[in-house]
C-alpha cells in the first residue's frame, strides 16, 4: 500500500492548446513564474503607447490574458478593455482593473473604430488565422489609431531559440507555441497595409546580461522576481521576435 498524498500528473494536451493557459492560471503574475517574459514583453510594448490624446480614450488589448499590461498603462489615461478566450485569465485581469470580454480574436464583439490604440501582445502567434485576428485589430482601430503587437516570426532561427531552446527554459512554457502559427513580419506588414495600417516592424530580444543574472537568481531559489527584471530591447534582426507599431489612416 502507498503513502502520502497521491499526486496527480499534468495533463498533457497538444501544443498551443488554450486550455494550457488554464492549467498555468496560477503562473500569470508570478514575476519568476512560467510567463516571467511577458512580463518583460509587456513592458516594451505599453512603452510604444503614448498618453491618450483625448479624455476616454479607449485601449482595446487583444488576447489580454491575465492583464499584465495594465500597470504599465497606469497613468497614460485609457481605458483598458481586453478580450481574450480564456475565463481564468480574464478573471484575473479584472482584478487589476482591465474591463473584460469573454471572446475570440478573430471575432471581437467590439464596433468598429472604437479603439484610440489596439494591442495584440504575443497574441497573433497562437491564432489559427492570423490575418482574421490582424483584420479584426485594424478594424477596431478609429482613423489615426495606433496598433501596437509583438509576435514570434516564421523562421526556423525562431522555432530553435523561441520552441526548442526557449521552452526549455523556465520563461516559456513547455507545449506553448505551435511554431506553424508563426507569423511572418512581411507578410503581417502587407496584411496590415491592407487595412489601412502602415506597420513598421523592428526585431526585440530580452538582453542578454539581465536574462543570465534572472535565470541565476531563479536557479538560486525563487526569487528572481525580487530583482530587476531583464529589459526587452531593440535588435537589428527580426527573425526571432518583433515589434509592430503604425497608425491607421483613414
Ligand atoms: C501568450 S498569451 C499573451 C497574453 C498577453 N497578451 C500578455 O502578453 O501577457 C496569449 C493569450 O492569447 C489568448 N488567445 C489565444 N488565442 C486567442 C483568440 N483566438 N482570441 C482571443 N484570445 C486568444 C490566450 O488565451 C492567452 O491569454
Amino acid at each position: 500500500m502507498r503513502n502520502g498524498p497521491v499526486s496527480t500528473p499534468p495533463r498533457v494536451l497538444p501544443p498551443n492548446d488554450p486550455r494550457q493557459y488554464d492549467d498555468l492560471a496560477g503562473e500569470w503574475w508570478r514575476p519568476d513564474g512560467a510567463f516571467a517574459m511577458l512580463h518583460w514583453l509587456a513592458r516594451a510594448r505599453a512603452a510604444l503607447v503614448p498618453p491618450a490624446s483625448r479624455p476616454g480614450a479607449l485601449l482595446v488589448d487583444l488576447g489580454c490574458g491575465a492583464g499584465l499590461l495594465a500597470p504599465h498603462l497606469a497613468g497614460k489615461g485609457y481605458r483598458h478593455v481586453g478580450v481574450d478566450l480564456t475565463r481564468s485569465a480574464l478573471a484575473q485581469a479584472a482584478a487589476h482593473g482591465v474591463v473584460v470580454v469573454n471572446g475570440d480574436a478573430t471575432a471581437v464583439p467590439l464596433a468598429d473604430g472604437c479603439a484610440d490604440v489596439v494591442a495584440a501582445g504575443e497574441l497573433l502567434e497562437h491564432v489559427p488565422d492570423w490575418r482574421r485576428a490582424v483584420g479584426e485589430a485594424c478594424r477596431l482601430l478609429r482613423p489615426g489609431g495606433l496598433l501596437v503587437l509583438d509576435t514570434l516570426n516564421d523562421t526556423a532561427l525562431a522555432r530553435l531559440v523561441a520552441v526548442r531552446i526557449g521552452e526549455r527554459l523556465p520563461t516559456v512554457p513547455r507545449g506553448i507555441h505551435d511554431p506553424r502559427l508563426f507569423v511572418d513580419d512581411q507578410e503581417l506588414v502587407a496584411e496590415c497595409a491592407r487595412h489601412g495600417v502602415d506597420l513598421r516592424v523592428r526585431g526585440i530580444r530580452p538582453e542578454l546580461r539581465g536574462t543570465l543574472a534572472w535565470l541565476v537568481r531563479r536557479a538560486r531559489g525563487a526569487s528572481a522576481g525580487t530583482g530587476v527584471q531583464p529589459r526587452v530591447k531593440a535588435t537589428w534582426s527580426t527573425a526571432v521576435l518583433y515589434q509592430g507599431s503604425g497608425v491607421r489612416h483613414g
